[in-house]
This record gives C-alpha cells, sequence and structure tokens, in this order.
C-alpha cells in the first residue's frame, strides 16, 4: 500500500467514525493487514500537520512457528503417532513406525503414551489403548493461530517450549482527528520563496512545520590531528601562564644554533651523522652574526669572557654552517636568547612546541621526527629551586584539560591521572648547555598501553631540564647576573597515553591512517577512575 493511499484510508476512516481506536483493525484496499511500520510515517507526516493526533499501543501476541503451522493443519506429532498404530492386538512395531514417520516418530511416541493413547506390547510393538482421540494440541494450535493467544496460559508454555509458537510484541496506534483535520491534504510550502514575497503570498500561504527531532549530518569539517589537540592543551597552559610563542617555523638550522651556540663542543658525538641528520644542497649557511661566532669560539677553546676553561681545541666556523635538520628546538631558544640580549634585558618566558629531527631507526616508541615541547624563563635571581618549583605547577595544570571547575578533590581522589601529573622527581643528568641539568620524571598511577608500559606506580622520563651555562649565556650577550631555567618534553608520549596509541607509528609518520582524523571524538574522556570520567574538549 502507498503512502498515499494509506493516508486516504485514514482520513475516510477518520472522516466515517471520528476516530480510530486501534490500528490493527485496519484493512489495506487490498485487504491485507497495515504495516504498521508504514502507517507511522504517514500518522507522523499528519500529525506535523496538526491533522491528526496519535497513541501508540504496545501489545503482545502468540504467532505459531513453521513447525507450530504445520502441525496446526495436518495434526501433532502425537495424533500422527496414534494414526499409525492399527486397532487390534497386533500393533506396530516401533521401527516401521519410526521408518514411516521418521522425527515425529520419537517425539510422538512420548506425548502419546503421556495421554494413555498408546502402550507398549512386549519390547518391540506398539498397540493402541484408547479407540480415538481428540488431538487437543492441534486444537490449541489453531486457536492460537485464530486468536493470537491462549485462555490457557500453561498451554502457552508448554507449545513455546515444544518451538511451536513464540511471543511477538506488536505497535499499532490509537488515532484522533486533530485541530487542522481535513480530507484533503494542502500543499505545504518548505520555504519563502521570493515570489512569495513579492506576491504576498507568504501572509496565507501554510508553511510546513520545522522537524527539530530530524537527526542531522554530521559535520564534515574540523578535524585536528590528535598531537595538534594535545599542542592546543600545552599552549593553553603556556599562555595561561604568561608564555610567549617562539618562531619555530624553520625546520633547518645551522650547527652554529643548533650546537656551537650552546656550548656543545664540534667534536661531540650527537654532532655525528649518525645522530644528526645533514643538509646537501644548500650544504651551509654562513647567515649568523660574526661578532657572536667570535665570542662562542673564543667560550669553546679558552673559556673566553667566563671563568671557564673552555674545552681547549680549536673551533672551526666551517663546522658551525653546517646545515642541518635542527635536532632540537633549544637551537630557536639560544637564537632568542640572543635576541633577547640585543636590547636593555627584561624578564622573558618563552615556548615552543614543534617538530625536530633525529637519524634514529624507527621502532614502536621511536621516530626520526617527532615534537618537543620547549620552555625557557629568563630572569635576574633565578635557582633550580624555581625551576623545580616551576615543574611542578606546570605539570599538574597538565590534563586537567578544559575541566577546571573539577576541584582538587576530586581530581586528586577520583582521576589521578586526569589530574595532571602529581608526582614528580628529578635526576642530575648531562647536558652541554645546562649545569645542573635535570631529567624529569613523573609518576604513573594509571596504566599505560602494552608497548607503552606505563604500569600502576611506575615512575617515567618525560622531560629533561637544567639551568643554562654561564658559557652559553655570557657570549650571547645577557647580563651576567641573569639566569636562565629551561626544559624539553616530548609531546607524543603524552599523546600517546591520553588517546592510548601504543605505537608511534600509527600516530605520525607515512604509516598513518588518515581517516583515523576523523574517528577520533572532538572530546577525549580521560581515563576512568571510580564512576566518572574527565573529558577534554577540544
Ligand atoms: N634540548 C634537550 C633535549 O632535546 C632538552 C632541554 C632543553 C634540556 C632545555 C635542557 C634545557 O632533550
Amino acid at each position: 500500500t502507498s503512502a498515499e493511499d494509506l493516508q486516504t484510508l485514514v482520513l475516510t476512516t477518520l472522516d466515517k467514525g471520528g476516530h480510530i481506536h486501534d490500528s490493527k483493525d485496519l484493512t489495506a484496499l487490498d485487504g491485507q493487514p497495515l504495516d504498521q511500520l508504514n502507517l507511522l510515517g504517514v500518522l507522523n507526516s499528519l500529525k506535523s500537520r496538526d491533522m491528526v493526533d496519535y497513541d501508540t499501543i504496545d501489545r503482545e501476541i502468540w504467532v505459531l512457528t513453521d513447525e507450530g503451522r504445520d502441525l496446526a493443519d495436518t495434526g501433532s506429532h502425537e495424533a500422527r503417532v496414534f494414526s499409525a498404530v492399527p486397532p487390534g492386538d497386533d500393533g506396530i512395531a516401533i521401527a516401521e513406525l519410526q521408518n514411516l514417520l521418521g522425527e515425529a516418530a520419537k517425539i510422538g511416541q512420548g506425548k502419546a503414551f503421556k495421554n494413555r493413547w498408546i502402550n507398549k506390547k512386549g519390547t518391540t510393538h506398539l498397540v493402541r489403548t484408547v479407540e480415538s482421540i481428540v488431538d487437543q494440541t492441534q486444537v490449541d494450535l489453531r486457536e492460537i493461530r485464530d486468536t493470537q493467544t491462549h485462555k490457557d496460559a500453561k498451554v502457552l508454555v508448554e507449545l513455546k517450549k515444544r518451538k511451536l509458537v513464540d511471543k511477538r510484541k506488536i505497535i499499532s496506534y490509537k488515532i484522533t482527528k486533530s485541530s487542522n483535520f481535513s480530507l484533503t491534504i494542502e500543499k505545504q510550502a518548505t520555504d519563502i520563496t521570493f515570489e512569495m514575497l513579492q506576491t504576498g503570498e507568504w501572509k496565507t500561504a501554510s508553511f510546513k512545520k520545522y522537524n527539530f527531532d530530524a537527526v542531522g549530518l554530521a559535520p564534515q569539517g574540523g578535524h585536528l590531528h590528535p598531537l595538534m589537540k594535545v599542542r592546543e592543551e600545552f599552549r593553553h597552559i603556556f599562555f595561561e601562564m604568561g608564555f610567549e610563542e617562539m618562531p619555530t617555523n624553520k625546520f633547518v638550522e645551522s650547527s652554529f644554533w643548533n650546537f656551537d651556540a650552546l656550548f656543545q663542543p664540534q667534536q661531540h658525538p650527537a654532532r655525528d651523522s649518525h645522530d644528526t641528520f645533514f643538509l646537501k644542497d644548500p650544504a651551509t649557511s654562513d647567515r649568523f652574526p660574526a661578532d657572536l661566532a667570535e665570542k662562542v669560539k673564543r667560550t669553546h677553546e679558552n673559556g673566553g669572557d667566563t671563568t671557564s676553561t673552555g674545552y681547549n681545541y680549536r673551533w672551526k666556523r666551517e663546522e658551525a654552517e653546517k646545515l642541518i635538520l635542527r635536532t632540537h628546538t633549544t637551537a630557536v631558544s639560544s637564537y632568542m636568547l640572543y635576541k633577547l640580549a640585543q636590547e636593555e634585558f627584561r624578564p622573558a618566558k618563552y615556548f615552543s612546541i614543534d617538530r625536530v629531527f633525529r637519524n634514529e631507526s624507527v621502532d614502536a616508541t621511536h621516530l626520526a621526527e617527532f615534537h618537543q615541547v620547549e620552555g625557557v624563563i629568563a630572569d635576574r635571581g633565578l635557582t633550580l629551586g624555581d625551576l623545580i618549583g616551576f615543574m611542578d605547577v606546570f605539570f599538574k595544570k597538565m590534563g586537567r584539560g578544559h575541566s577546571p571547575e573539577l576541584s582538587d578533590h576530586v581530581l586528586t581522589h577520583h582521576f589521578p591521572y586526569s589530574a595532571g601529573i602529581e608526582r614528580i622527581r628529578f635526576k642530575p643528568a648531562y647536558n652541554p648547555y645546562t649545569e645542573p641539568s635535570m631529567e624529569i620524571f613523573s609518576y604513573h598511577p594509571v596504566r599505560g598501553t602494552p608497548l607503552l608500559p606505563l604500569g600502576l606506580k611506575q615512575w617515567v622520563e618525560i622531560g629533561n631540564s637544567g639551568m643554562f651555562r654561564p658559557e652559553m649565556l655570557i657570549p650571547l650577550g645577557l647580563p651576567p647576573d641573569v639566569r636562565v631555567i629551561a626544559w624539553g618534553l616530548g609531546l607524543e608520549r603524552p599523546t600517546m597515553i591520553k588517546y592510548g596509541i601504543s605505537n608511534i607509528r600509527d600516530l605520525l609518520g607515512h604509516k598513518v591512517n588518515l581517516a583515523m582524523i576523523k574517528d577520533y571524538p572532538i572530546c577525549r574522556f580521560d581515563k576512568k577512575m571510580g564512576r566518572e570520567l574527565v573529558g577534554v574538549v577540544q
């Protein structure tokens, strides 16, 4: 039945009778019962025009299974067994009954015995014990077929056990007229048109109602890579703490800014091609300040204007001119500190989050290209205590995301991971450009992923930090009493933890499935602890 026919049927029936008590009693023009789901579509469309109203009627009915229908037509298994046993004392051999009725013989015998219709003769034969029977099972099945239920609930249970009947839920509708009821359907406009405005037709036209319940189309745009989402969270923390972002938009640096300005000796193993990518064309650049280069040279060779003795080797300009893909964003920090020193000193807080490159063999947790979170604070009188104190505050803000309304109590006690990194530890380390230097470890109270085994109660290295040495700062031109604390963290590791990614190659590089960027939700729910979740919307 077409939607139009259904519509006419509903409207004419309502017109005649005033209401439709139960749509299950409606029959289509072709005499078939109505498909209630099609009817619902028609009812909703009429309801949106205020032509009809309806209530849903839920009912349970009983229907026959295929086998049940078969038995309703031809008789039950037990009746078939009874018919197969001839009257008289000879009866029938059980084996023969089996041949005659197959599967039905087994089920039917049991029931026929129970009904006391047959008995055994010896061990091999069956005989009748009554002259005639009433096939009650067939009677019951026919009653269910015709009335969709049975007056005796026990019968329904019993026949369901025999898989002859089944329960089904059906929905039908009680339909009434509504304020705009009419037999004809007025054509409704969906939009105001230019013509309608011009002719004035809009004043009288009937407009289709908006369906605010319609399920919208999923928006296609605006997907951020998980790394970029976590980067945004970090940027947010930095800006909140008054930092300026450093310009890290060039990946190629001279060795000078990447190594020499950082008091990294020219024979340092990190400057080897095994660790660093060198450019072929152009292979060098001399675009770094000559006066600075001179100071750096003297500092490396003999300590220059510092109290240091330097490294006692001959510094070569050619080595500093070699172009490389920067191995850390500290290359930009050294340049920014040089810029800062060009004017009268003012305290500064800089950060950056960008790519760095290392000639590493790639595996599940290492890439040759990854992101560093870099921070630098320059001020007079800074101490190692400031660095430690800063780290404490900074890491506590991590993971809290955009849920500042959550109290510290909730965060610490229910969402240890989401609360940010609550416990950090420092371990003495060595960098050519910092003294003292500290590796930063964080305590992870929540399980990580199999390949990132951040197990319960485990300390994990998350970064490196320190106070820049005078051998770096004095040549850059900073006043001698200015102290600079700095640190570098990875961006990939926290992202992998937050998004449950166990292989770094699934996150970055040529093996990334681009669809993942679309598939990740825009709201990340951090680790579930207790009953609730902490969500971070970006
Ligand atoms: N550049 C260091 C690294 O790549 C991190 C760091 C930055 C250490 C600043 C100390 C100070 O691991």
